[in-house]
């Protein structure tokens, strides 16, 4: 959906939309949407998610996270299986176990656990680009989660699945996100590559700058794509409040080959069974080390 069938002649179309206040219905409506926040929601999600927590449940207000909470705390009796995280100001929420900084959710704090998550702009991205089946239009055929740390996996899913693809990237505070259009730039520039093998896509005018901007910043195969990301906003405001080792994580490629997805309510890695903390079939969770791109290190 998207554009009129007679405009695209029924080729499949790959576009950005550049922040979460120009995401619409229609963007998404039945393409495969990719919601990116480098800096630092969809980091984090990709991170507790390979560290083992069961699913994140992400919300759109701190209010709303802890009436889910507390709505899941009385149907499972207990709140052993739940954590709550989440920021604002990028600072984590009072009363909350976790903030937003991928180095909180380890394994041994996330495995096995339910987390409701709320941010400022990348839980509602999250939501907003799932659309809704009530919308005429109608809702996204899927929702994956995208970041540096899962990259090349997410590429690939998205080359194999074909299709329409929309890149909704969260920004910041209203505005344009360097972080999130280098992110959108390295999954267009994957899927040009791929293109050139056959099929015939149609690239929308911000797929193609965000592919541009990836090959001119980054380099060749991501050398400088770290430098990039510390220079831009939002990371530099991170580093003043002290979370300098978070945006140079952040900035880290394929740490993990989980493809996250959103689906009813929940990311999950779909697939993976997750029994008493213990990751037991599929979706191999991969301990840090060396990334295939750019390191942020
Ligand atoms: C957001 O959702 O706006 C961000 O993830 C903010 C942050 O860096 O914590």
């Amino acid at each position: 959906m998207g554009r009129p069938e007679s405009e695209t002649g029924g080729r499949k179309v790959v576009d950005v939309i550049p922040t979460l206040q120009t995401l619409k219905a229609q963007d998404v409506a039945g393409r495969t949407a990719v919601v990116v926040d480098i800096l630092r929601a969809t980091s984090t999600i990709v991170t507790a998610l390979a560290a083992g927590a069961r699913e994140i449940r992400p919300a759109v207000s701190p209010r709303e996270a802890r009436a889910r909470y507390l709505r899941l705390e009385a149907a499972l009796g207990g709140r052993d299986g739940l954590l709550l995280g989440g920021e604002r100001f990028g600072l984590r929420i009072e009363g909350f176990d976790l903030g937003n900084s991928p180095l909180e959710y380890t394994p041994e704090r996330v495995a096995g656990k339910t987390i409701v998550f709320s941010t400022t702009n990348g839980t509602r991205t999250l939501r907003r680009a799932a659309g809704r089946r009530s919308e005429p239009s109608g809702a996204a055929a899927r929702v994956l989660v995208a970041s540096f740390l899962n990259a090349t996996a997410v590429a690939e899913r998205l080359a194999d699945l074909g299709g329409d693809v929309v890149v909704a990237c969260a920004g910041t505070r209203g505005g344009f996100s360097l972080e999130d259009i280098l992110m959108a730039g390295l999954l267009v520039d994957y899927l040009q590559r791929r293109a050139r093998d056959g099929e015939d896509l149609i690239f929308r005018d911000l797929a193609r700058a965000a592919a541009a901007l990836y090959r001119a910043m980054a380099g060749e195969s991501g050398e400088n794509l770290a430098r990039a990301i510390v220079s831009a906003d939002h990371a530099r405001y991170l580093s003043s409040l002290g979370f300098g080792a978070d945006v140079a994580r952040c900035a880290t490629c394929d740490l993990t080959d989980i493809v996250p997805e959103y689906r009813a309510g929940r990311v999950t890695v779909p697939g993976r069974v997750t029994v008493s903390g213990r990751v037991t079939v599929s979706g191999r969770v991969t301990a840090p080390g060396p990334g295939r791109r750019g390191s942020g290190s």
